[in-house]
């Protein structure tokens, strides 16, 4: 580890001076980053960081690559934007097609929106109209899972098992009933068995409420196939997917798979349902979509979903201004050229077992419960007693910490939690952009370890 400069010996900036901004919490100190390139940011004051986030999870090309931002500069000359109500443009023809590429069989279209959490909401409508369409009105319900995330707009929020973030808007939300998430290390039904058993034990909790609440009045089922910042990488066994998609079909329910964080080669596969095999109805994405170059997000349905819509007269009852957005889409069509052209799916996989043989040495601290993930989306879970597995008191402040101590070692992590109980549980993400090789991965855990022993000291 070469960097030796020290975040201590300089303080952010106050939340209350950001300019006009309204920060995201008043009383904290941010760092400003001012440049990026490839997996490293640099600061105001000329510090170096290796982004072990890829941003929020998004930079999946990495910093500064300028293809991309050529693209950009043609397009937004060109035509920066046109009504997708009214007229047709050419780059989102092309993006879309290149995102058929990326789907599994029977997804040849995309709905394209700005964001996750405007996927997942135009994925619900679509599974909402589309059994509208076919004279099941009744049905509207949508199940989800517990320590999931599905986005901050109305009905994803709703659909998150993510207390922390929702607590105090509740009663804004619909809240439909939630099922158990299926993550091995804290999983109720596995008895300690795990494996497929355990798998199918958890997915048949979904059928069971689908039972309770009605058949007739239940749409769609949403799961992140590996959970994002609600619960570090968590997947569940083999054989939950496979049951889960065997209960959708028996109830005339969709299955929806949010892979906000997880498409697009994340995991090593396009998509990390593609792990299990499974087809699902509709997959939702963002993030790596667009690699962070522009806001994007897509709802990509079947095309027995599609072929409900082709014929209405009045289409699907949704839709934004900046839907189908030309720029946009250009910059989206040149970060899926760059994954494609330098092979960064297969990269994901290959760089990514080997940063998960690496990472299985943080089980050298006391403190580090589960390491987990696939591909280059992989997280650890911390925990007070690995032994009886209980949470740290949420006062120990142990996300401001790794993430202080990250900065520090010149690593940025992505700490979350509050996972085992809302309010306890503390899990970091690492997510490094999707183009890093094996020395970079060594040295992500080399100022992890450094990481984590600074923590550690301080416990
Ligand atoms: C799995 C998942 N779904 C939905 C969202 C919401 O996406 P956005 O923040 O782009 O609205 C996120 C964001 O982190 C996510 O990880």
């Amino acid at each position: 580890m070469s960097r030796e400069t020290s975040r201590r010996s300089r303080s952010g900036t106050p939340g209350t001076e950001l300019g006009g901004m309204f920060p995201r919490v008043f009383p904290k100190e941010y760092v400003t980053v001012v440049r990026g390139e490839g997996h490293t940011v640099w600061d105001d004051e000329g510090n170096a960081y290796f982004d072990a986030a890829a941003g929020n999870q998004n930079v999946a090309v990495g910093h500064g690559v300028p293809e991309i931002a050529d693209a950009a500069a043609e397009q937004l000359e060109r035509l920066a934007y046109t009504s997708s109500m009214l007229f047709a443009n050419e780059p989102a023809q092309a993006y879309t097609e290149k995102i058929a590429e990326f789907t599994p069989d029977g997804f040849e279209k995309a709905w394209l929106v700005s964001s996750g959490s405007e996927a997942n909401e135009s994925a619900v409508k679509l599974a909402r109209q589309y059994h509208y369409e076919r004279g099941a009105e009744g049905k509207y319900k949508v199940l989800s899972r517990r320590r999931s995330y599905h986005g901050n707009t109305g009905i994803a929020m709703g659909l998150s098992g993510f207390p922390a973030r929702k607590t105090k808007m509740e009663p804004l939300y619909p809240n439909f009933p939630k099922v158990p998430n299926g993550s091995p290390y804290r999983c109720r039904f596995c008895d300690g068995a795990g494996g497929r058993e355990c798998g199918r034990r958890c997915a048949d909790e979904l059928e069971r409420v689908i039972q309770a609440e009605d058949p007739d009045t239940v749409a769609a089922v949403i799961a992140e196939p590996v959970t994002g910042a609600a619960n570090a990488a968590a997947s569940p066994h083999d054989g939950y997917f496979e049951r889960v998609r065997k209960i959708c079909d028996a109830y005339d329910v969709l299955f929806i798979v949010d892979e906000v964080m997880s498409g697009f080669g994340r995991t090593g596969e396009n998509f990390a349902i593609d792990h299990w095999g499974v087809t699902p109805d509709i997959i939702t994405s963002a993030k790596g979509m667009s690699g962070g170059y522009t806001p994007v997000g897509g709802a990509m349905p079947h095309e027995r979903i599609v072929d409900v819509f082709e014929d209405l007269p009045d289409g699907f009852q949704h839709g934004h201004t900046y839907s189908f957005n030309p720029g946009s889409a250009a910059i989206g069509l040149a970060v899926l050229e760059y994954v494609d052209d330098n092979d960064l799916v297969a990269n994901a996989r290959t760089v990514g077992a080997h940063l998960h043989d690496r990472l299985e040495e943080c089980y050298e601290y006391e403190f580090v419960g589960d390491v987990r993930g696939k591909g280059l989306m992989c997280g650890l879970e911390f925990v007070a007693d690995r032994e009886s597995k209980a949470p740290f008191d949420p006062d120990v402040g142990l996300g401001d910490r790794l993430f202080e101590a990250g900065l520090d070692n010149g690593l940025i992590t992505y700490p979350g939690g509050a996972h085992v109980d809302g309010e306890r549980g503390d899990h970091v993400l690492l997510t490094p952009p999707l183009s890093i090789d094996e020395d970079d991965a060594d040295e992500l855990v080399d100022r992890l370890h450094a990481t984590l022993a600074a923590v550690e000291r301080t416990l």
